[in-house]
């Protein structure tokens, strides 16, 4: 945290990022005691707005969205005095002077220099001008205080990426630049470093000669809703295995850092991105699966296939579901598959990783008093469920020798009282104290587009001909069950 006065100038700040995650996100930080004695924070877009407008809107949205709750009025109160309005054109030399100036008006009245951090929760194609314009406009000179948040998509391939890189770069210091990927905010995904560098008796069975395979799977029972022409130009795999699946692999399979340090920890990933094998045309044909979804019923509700939805082409190739097996190159890691997949539309909205180990040299036991094949299994539950389970063989109470799989279970609910923050409380929190350990960078951004442009390339470049392939509710399409089956496993989920 900070003391630091702290100035955000939130770009899209009538959007629906704004809305659903930044404004409550503040709120909570607010109501926490963590927001600095001064600050202020200004939304700015295109459209015409008073600051009480744009407070009424956000006070909706915050009693819609915030995990608190509706708000109370007298801590309201505290809290939207130190918020503003200002129309914006995002290409005029003007709109930069006007924050010039109301910075300028906020340092004066504070008698500090504040930090001021410019948040992009815009489309991607702003990104290059209003970078360049705030930086022409100076307001980025003081590298110590001034600082840049970008939301994802960051790039449309690896070239777009690389393009973006070169020009942010030149206009920032790497110290200044905050690429944001919200998995890497949630509790339970921060967890996954303690839980294997503050514990002894992990290190010496992470690694292949004790584990069969990883699955990391993050399936959503949400479909793309009002998404489409973002999503139409997306699909599942930029939307989701580009940033935050791989992001939950390198967590998984990175070597252990000196030190919690920013620069240190993102080394240790980029490793991760770098050891993995890359994709030729033949290992996109057998180990990387696409599906879309058809209509169907969630929760007695019916729901439209995803060529049916709102302003997505009715033969749209974009695919809502990917599985994709990676092997990571390296001594720890070789021959173990990591298995992916995410996808919409899907039975339970569930984030988990799976680390099978490996079964038991030899049976002792006659096969009928097993249950279960596999015997160790280490579930990390990401969300809804937040928790740590280890499967293990045990003997059923009774006469006979009768094994089952029963689970040892560290679960938050049971464990904790606090609530834990949303994703985007931390990470502003770590934004206004200048820490980017929880932040991408970009040559990590970059190493996992070059992962996944073969896949990439050879999916646009054909069409896929048995689309929709998996009705919605269901856990997709038959080829990712083909997928992990060949190698004699399946997919894992949580009752
Ligand atoms: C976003 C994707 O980055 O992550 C969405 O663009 C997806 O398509 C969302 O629904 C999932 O985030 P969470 O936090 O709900 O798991």
């Amino acid at each position: 945290a900070t003391s630091d006065p702290t100035i955000f100038i939130i770009f899209g700040g009538t959007g629906d990022l704004n809305a659903r995650k930044l404004a409550p996100a503040l709120y909570n930080l607010f109501l926490d005691g963590w927001m600095p004695k001064k600050f202020s924070i200004i939304g700015t877009g295109r459209t015409k707005m008073s600051d009480e407008e744009f407070r009424t809107k956000l006070l909706e949205d915050i009693n819609q969205f915030s995990r608190s709750g509706k708000a109370e009025k007298e801590k309201w109160d505290e809290f939207i005095k130190n918020v503003y309005y200002q129309v914006s054109d995002a290409k005029d030399a003007e709109t930069y002077k006007e924050f010039g100036k109301r910075i300028d008006a906020h340092n004066a009245e504070w008698k500090a220099k504040a930090n001021v951090i410019y948040y992009l929760a815009v489309a991607p194609e702003f990104f290059p001008i209003i970078t360049t314009n705030i930086a022409k406009a100076k307001l980025a000179e003081d590298k110590k205080r001034v600082r840049i948040v970008i939301e994802k998509p960051f790039g449309h391939d690896l070239e777009s990426a690389q393009e973006l890189n070169k020009l942010i770069s030149s206009l920032y210091d790497d110290c200044q630049i905050y690429l944001i990927d919200h998995y890497l905010g949630k509790e339970t995904v921060q967890n996954i470093m303690a839980f294997r560098f503050a514990n002894s008796i992990l290190e010496p069975i992470w690694n292949r000669n004790f584990i069969e395979h990883v699955q990391i799977s993050v399936t959503e029972q949400l479909g793309v809703q009002d998404r489409g022409p973002y999503y139409e130009g997306s699909g599942a795999l930029r939307d989701m295995i580009q940033n935050h699946l791989l992001q939950l692999l390198c967590f998984v399979a990175m070597e252990a850092p000196n030190s919690f340090n920013a620069e240190e920890l993102r080394n240790r990933k980029v490793d991760v991105l770098k050891a993995m094998r890359k994709f030729t045309p033949e290992d996109v044909r057998t180990s990387a699966v696409r599906g879309q979804y058809g209509p169907g019923w969630i929760q007695g509700e019916e729901v439209p296939g995803y060529r049916q939805e709102t302003k997505v082409d009715p033969n749209s190739n974009t695919e809502t579901f990917a599985a994709i097996k990676f092997f990571v190159d390296n001594w720890r890691w070789h021959g173990v598959p990591f298995y992916v997949r995410t996808g919409k539309r899907m039975h339970q909205s569930a984030s988990t990783i799976t680390i099978q180990f490996k079964d038991v040299p030899h049976l002792v036991f006659p096969a009928e008093a097993t249950d279960s094949w596999q015997q160790n299994r280490l579930i990390i539950s990401i969300q809804p469920e937040m928790s740590i389970r280890l499967q293990v063989q045990a003997k059923r109470p009774g006469i006979d020798m009768v094994l089952n799989t029963v689970d040892m279970v560290f679960d938050y609910k049971g464990t904790y009282t606090n609530e834990a923050p949303e994703a985007y409380e931390t990470l502003l929190l770590d934004t206004m104290a200048g820490d980017q350990t929880l932040f991408m960078r970009g040559d990590q951004v970059e190493a996992a587009w070059d992962l996944i442009m073969p896949i990439l390339k050879t999916w646009e470049g054909k069409k896929s001909l048995s689309f929709p392939n998996y009705s919605a509710d269901s856990w997709g399409p038959e080829v990712a069950e083909a997928l992990i089956a060949r190698d004699g496993f399946h997919w894992f989920t949580l009752p």
